[in-house]
């Protein structure tokens, strides 16, 4: 028998037609994997051009911020421990870590409109005249104007909360006169928290309270300028609360530092 019609079945060797199946297998399990690569890598891109984004609003936001602080405290540190003690307290209140880190953020905005305040208002030692404390209680629709409209969720959380921040829980705050639930709860937070730290910080108008004094105030408050549920949450963790706002003072993190922490 020659060799040509032999029956048995002979290796394949490169360029032959039995040799295709393997080399196709071959090159499209390759590409399979430069695929998978590439897939890889663009979701490593996208996430840190997305993290960019991000630190971009971030960083945006509290150069605003601390705009309008140096016009009022001269510090720059009352917006970062407003920040962490917001976020701390939605995390007390059961809050999700994303919407409480969201509000750690958005929370340094809350009196961006007192940039649209005259200096001899804000900074007036002593009572406001009438008209001055028209002038004063603008800010809150100042602040909104300056954030709102925005696509960025973050803007638009920070927006609201300077919208918000001097409602109370009986509706006799400003600008619209909301009650109860209807003032949005980052709003209810950040009023509680900015109503302690500004008690306990000395004012050009007045010297600071003690804690106890501060807390004693705010529980007077329960119910009429604030969130009773929101009070009973800061009292109940007053300790690690009020220890948290030390070390952020003992501490005073860099602008880098405050950016970073997106
Ligand atoms: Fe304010
Ligand atoms: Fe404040």
């Amino acid at each position: 028998m020659s060799s040509e019609m032999s029956p048995e079945p002979r290796e394949a060797t490169p360029g032959q037609a039995g040799a295709e199946p393997l080399c196709f297998a071959d090159a499209a399990t390759a590409q399979m994997e430069r695929l998978v690569a590439d897939f890889g890598r663009m979701y490593r891109e996208r996430n840190e051009a997305l993290q960019e984004v991000a630190r971009a609003h971030h960083e945006a936001l509290l150069r605003l911020s601390l705009a309008a602080e140096f016009k009022d405290d001269d510090t720059g540190v009352h917006i970062v421990r407003i920040g962490y003690l917001a976020e701390a307290l939605a995390l007390m209140l059961g809050e999700r870590a994303d919407s409480a880190a969201m509000l750690r953020r958005a929370a340094p905005m809350h009196d961006v409109g007192k940039i649209g305040i005259a200096d001899g208002v804000l900074k007036k030692p002593g009572p406001l005249a009438p008209d001055e404390r028209v002038a004063m209680n603008r800010h809150p629709e100042i602040g909104a104007a300056i954030l709102g409209q925005s696509r960025i969720p973050l803007f638009q959380l920070a927006a609201s909360i300077a919208l918000s921040h001097h409602e109370r829980w009986d509706g006799r705050g400003y600008p619209h006169g909301l009650a109860c639930e209807a003032i949005p709860l980052a709003g209810r937070i950040v009023a509680v928290v900015d109503f302690i730290d500004a008690l306990t910080m000395s004012r050009c108008y007045r010297p600071a309270y003690d804690d106890e004094q501060a807390l004693e105030m705010l529980a007077e408050q329960s119910g009429a300028a604030f969130d009773p549920r929101v009070v009973d949450a800061f009292i109940a963790h007053a300790g690690q609360l009020l220890a948290l706002r030390d070390r952020l003072n003992a501490a005073r993190p860099s602008f880098a530092e405050l950016v970073a922490t997106v």
